[in-house]
């Protein structure tokens, strides 16, 4: 028996990075794939994939900026799947690299949407699913800069701060219907993310961000989704409200 067999997942930003690495290993251990992201091309493809291995995968275009993107994306879960039993509420952007007293205060906005507000719109209605069938377990992606801080990230730092808070209180409301909810604090992973921000194998800048974490180097997609998946297995079965850092060691320092 697999882990996920007969289980739903939705993973938000599923098309890329974190996301695709936990899509494709989640559709490998059973459970049917619900990729919510805006980037088409990259969300089919991943489906296409899963598809090809025997899984069974669906891509919804939502932007989790949006809370009527986000009620959609877990809509077509039921109608396609019959239940929502997990979800990954992994979608965020670096955003504008400032200082906080020259950060645009659109740039802010643009940040605490796509970061902190797409988990509260997605939780609110992925629960209320969750209640209806029996309970679930979620994962929320905050970051290594969800318990530090990092010049020039002030808006991202602080929505990854915010969402292990918001992590806590959904998981305490929830205890009693047979929801888990955690998150995972990864340190900086080889994904799109980091080369979109000019973090490249072996340039300055990857050296620098690696000699940062104990290990002296950065993390792999696969690393993160290992975790992810056991935080949503039964295997976690009394881990509720936690906090778990997935970092080479960056946060012990
Ligand atoms: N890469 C890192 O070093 C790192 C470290 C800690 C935490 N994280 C977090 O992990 C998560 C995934 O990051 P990643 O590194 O895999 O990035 P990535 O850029 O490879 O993937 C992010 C995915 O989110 C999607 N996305 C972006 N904005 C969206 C929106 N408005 N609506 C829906 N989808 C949207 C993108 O299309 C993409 O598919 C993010 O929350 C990020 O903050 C990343």
């Amino acid at each position: 028996m697999k882990r996920f067999e007969n289980k739903t997942a939705i993973i938000t930003g599923g098309g890329s990075g974190i996301g695709l690495a936990c899509a494709l290993r989640m559709a490998s251990e059973g459970a049917n794939i619900v990729i919510a992201d805006i980037q088409e091309k990259e969300s089919l493809a991943a489906v296409a994939k899963i598809r090809e291995n025997g899984g069974k995968a669906i891509y919804v275009h939502c932007n989790v900026g949006i809370a009527d993107d986000c009620k959609n994306a877990v809509q077509a879960a039921i109608t396609e799947f019959k239940t929502l039993d997990l979800a990954i509420n992994n979608a965020g952007i670096g955003g504008e690299s400032n200082t906080l007293n020259d950060y645009s205060i659109e740039g802010w906005h643009k940040v605490m949407d796509v970061n902190l507000n797409s988990v509260f719109y997605c939780m609110k209605y992925e629960i209320t699913e969750m209640h209806k069938h029996g309970g679930g377990s979620i994962v929320n992606i905050s970051s290594i800069l969800g318990h530090v801080g990092f010049a020039n990230s002030s808006a991202y730092v602080t929505t990854k701060h915010a969402l292990l808070g918001m992590t806590k209180n959904a998981a305490i409301e929830n205890a009693m219907q047979n929801i888990r909810v955690n998150a995972i604090c990864p340190g900086f992973i080889e994904t799109p993310l980091l080369t979109g921000a000019g973090i490249s194998q072996g340039n300055d800048m990857y050296n620098y961000i690696a000699s940062l974490h104990s290990m002296k180097r950065l993390g792999k997609a696969e690393e993160v989704a290992a975790a992810v998946l056991w935080l949503l297995s039964d295997e976690a079965s009394f881990v509720t409200g936690t906090d778990l850092l997935v970092d080479g060691g960056y946060v012990s320092v």
